[in-house]
């Protein structure tokens, strides 16, 4: 385990992000940060009476402070407003753009060493203002939306074929919107290529269906977005940090090169361990693949040049 992370939010992604954090013991303290008097207070000490049934020494924290934060190696950002029926991830732009950049500057000072797991919408483009305003290396910044998406085909093909959710084998690259791109080439199912288990029509509706993933959800919650499976997914990406078990999972990572593209985030497969984005894999893409993820970064620089710091 490691002594501290910090989890900025204490809504529904950010409550239930450090609750899993505790319930794992992936950090001796874990520090609930929000601006809502009394909300991470009253979520921290509810989720540290949790401890003796669930069998977790992990201590929570809340505050409205960074004071406790100090010297984090893991801060994950959920701080921001959530999509609400009708709203695309870009709507949140400008109002979340101003959070982030007031944690980030906060962050920069209290945890200078800290890598950050950035949630809060729109993902890509948040990242980078996470980046942009603490000035940390693109190596400990990162966003995460390619676990989340990724789970979501992974289940939906998991329920289709009527097998494990743990023999389905995916990787969903891009940007975290309706453009992002599934891999197809590089689904299988233990082994086996999906194309071999799955007719093209259903295989096709099964990645509209996880493009529509997050939105699916807002529709039926009317008043918030998921956060069971984020915070699933936020977590898995710490797991990985703070064991050092060098996982390769699909995380938003600033380009420099790779895949062709500069000067953006985007979701590409990266080995994460305890230096954060130790590598990113670049692997081969069909035609097909390599044009939908020039297009997703087409989606993601446009909120990019809009987003004033
Ligand atoms: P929520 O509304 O339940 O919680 C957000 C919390 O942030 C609230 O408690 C609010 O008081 C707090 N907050 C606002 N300004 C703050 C500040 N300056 N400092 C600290 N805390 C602050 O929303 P939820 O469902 O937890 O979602 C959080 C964010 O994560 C949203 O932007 C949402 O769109 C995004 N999200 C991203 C996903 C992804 O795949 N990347 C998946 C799910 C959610
Ligand atoms: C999701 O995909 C809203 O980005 C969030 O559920």
């Amino acid at each position: 385990m490691v002594n501290k992370i910090t989890v900025v939010g204490a809504g529904n992604v950010g409550a239930t992000t450090a609750q899993r954090i505790a319930e794992k013991e992936l950090a001796r303290t874990v520090v609930m940060v929000d601006v809502m008097e009394g909300i991470p207070q009253g979520k921290a000490l509810d989720q540290w009476q949790s401890a003796p049934i669930e069998g977790f020494d992990s201590r929570v924290i809340g505050t409205n402070t960074y004071d406790e934060t100090h010297d984090s190696e893991i801060v994950v950002i959920t701080a921001g407003i959530a999509r609400k029926p009708g709203m695309s991830r870009d709507d949140l732009l400008n109002t979340n753009a101003g959070i982030v950049k007031q944690v980030s500057e906060q962050i920069r000072t209290t945890s200078p060493n800290a890598i950050l797991i950035v949630v809060s919408n729109p993902l890509d483009v948040m990242s980078y203002v996470a980046m942009k305003v603490t000035g940390f290396p693109r190596q400990r910044v990162l966003g995460m939306a390619g676990v989340l998406d990724t789970a979501r085909y992974r289940a939906f093909i998991a329920e289709a074929l009527d097998v494990s959710v743990r023999d389905i084998q995916a990787m969903v690259l891009g940007g975290h919107g309706d453009t992002m791109v599934p891999l197809i080439s590089y689904t299988s199912v233990s082994g086996i290529p999906i194309t071999q288990l799955m007719p093209q029509a259903k295989l096709n509706a099964i990645v509209e269906r996880t493009r529509g993933g997050g939105a699916e959800i807002v529709k039926h919650l009317k008043t918030g977005s998921a956060y069971y499976a984020p915070s699933a997914a936020a977590v898995q990406m710490c797991e990985s940090i703070v064991f050092d078990q060098k996982r390769i999972l699909p995380c938003a990572a600033w380009l420099e090169g790779e895949y062709g593209m500069s000067g953006l985030f985007l979701g590409v497969p990266c080995k994460l361990g305890r230096g954060g984005i130790e590598k990113i894999i670049e692997v081969e893409l069909t035609r097909e693949e390599r044009d939908a993820l020039a297009k997703s970064a087409d989606a993601v620089r446009e909120p990019m040049g809009a987003v004033k710091l």
